[in-house]
């Protein structure tokens, strides 16, 4: 687990969210917000459509993400949760997508919603700090806010890498904040902990910086978890919203103490990547 989202776990611990990002809190989650309206009120207001989304990324990024995609590419994209950002991208793009996330629940809503695009869009429940990656030769491996789940940078990056073709590539979406003691350099792009990992083991990677929007989103996740907070509670689905809190108040402030950044890695295959 990356050092930052230990930290904001262990911040959530003392909400009583111990168990928070664990199989069964997100299957929760999921199994939740796939039916309430709250929640799509909400991914509306804060991503600008709703996509079912837990991650950061908004339509902009998303946009962004699918014109990087070529037409008839294989895309392994992983941490998917119920599928609608990668329903989404092979719609835009017209890949052929794989996505895989351990929450059974999530996944099962994937495959039910989009049977008959199986020749695109397909899903599959892996556990990706355990279960061996299903198919190779991937043209590109797509991580939108879930490297941090996969334990070590280094031992995952190697994990995807050797799942890629020649000339593939990982696309990556990641935050990084700047804690006590943190050097004043962690926030700048060549220097977060995924590049120093990077540069570590010999990749190139190419970063575009996600960072103002960023800070934005996590302001406006923040007003409008509260602003629903009782819609939420109406349909009974206060977990939902319990959640977002748990976690918006921590960003907020490193996004309003300018702590806080996030980048798009766009990392290219590596024959022989350096200590893995
Ligand atoms: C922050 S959410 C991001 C979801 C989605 N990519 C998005 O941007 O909305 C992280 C996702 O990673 C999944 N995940 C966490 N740990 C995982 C693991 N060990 N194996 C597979 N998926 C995992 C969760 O179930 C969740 O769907």
């Amino acid at each position: 687990m990356e050092p930052t989202m230990n930290e904001l776990m262990n911040h959530t611990a003392g909400q009583g969210q111990a168990e928070m990002f664990s199989r069964a809190w997100y299957n929760e989650y999921f199994r939740r917000a796939a039916d309430s309206p709250a929640h799509a009120r909400f991914c509306e207001a804060v991503y600008g459509r709703d996509l079912c989304q837990h991650g950061m990324m908004d339509v902009d990024e998303m946009a962004f993400v699918a014109g990087l995609l070529k037409p008839g590419e294989r895309v392994l994209e992983v941490g998917c949760s119920n599928g609608h950002i990668s329903e989404y991208l092979q719609q835009q793009s017209g890949c052929r997508l794989l996505g895989v996330d351990y929450a059974d629940v999530a996944v099962e809503q994937a495959l039910r919603r989009t049977a008959d695009r199986r020749a695109v869009l397909d899903f599959r429940c892996v556990d990706l700090t355990r279960d061996e990656l299903p198919g190779t030769d991937y043209d590109t491996i797509l991580a939108i806010d879930s490297l941090y789940f996969m334990g070590d940078y280094g031992a995952t990056l190697c994990k995807l890498n050797a799942r890629l073709k020649p000339g593939g590539r990982l696309i990556i979406a990641a935050f990084q904040v700047r804690e006590d003691g943190d050097p004043e350099h962690v926030l700048e792009p060549a220097h977060t902990r995924l590049s120093q990992v990077l540069r570590t083991l010999g990749f190139d990677c190419v970063r575009h910086d996600f960072t103002a929007n960023v800070r934005r989103h996590w302001i406006r996740n923040h007003d409008h978890s509260l602003r629903l907070q009782a819609d939420f509670e109406a349909e009974s689905n206060g977990f939902l919203c319990e959640a977002r809190l748990a976690e918006n108040g921590w960003f907020r402030d490193h996004a309003e103490r300018e702590t806080l950044v996030r980048y798009l890695y766009v990392i290219a295959q590596n024959a022989a990547p350096g200590p893995c």
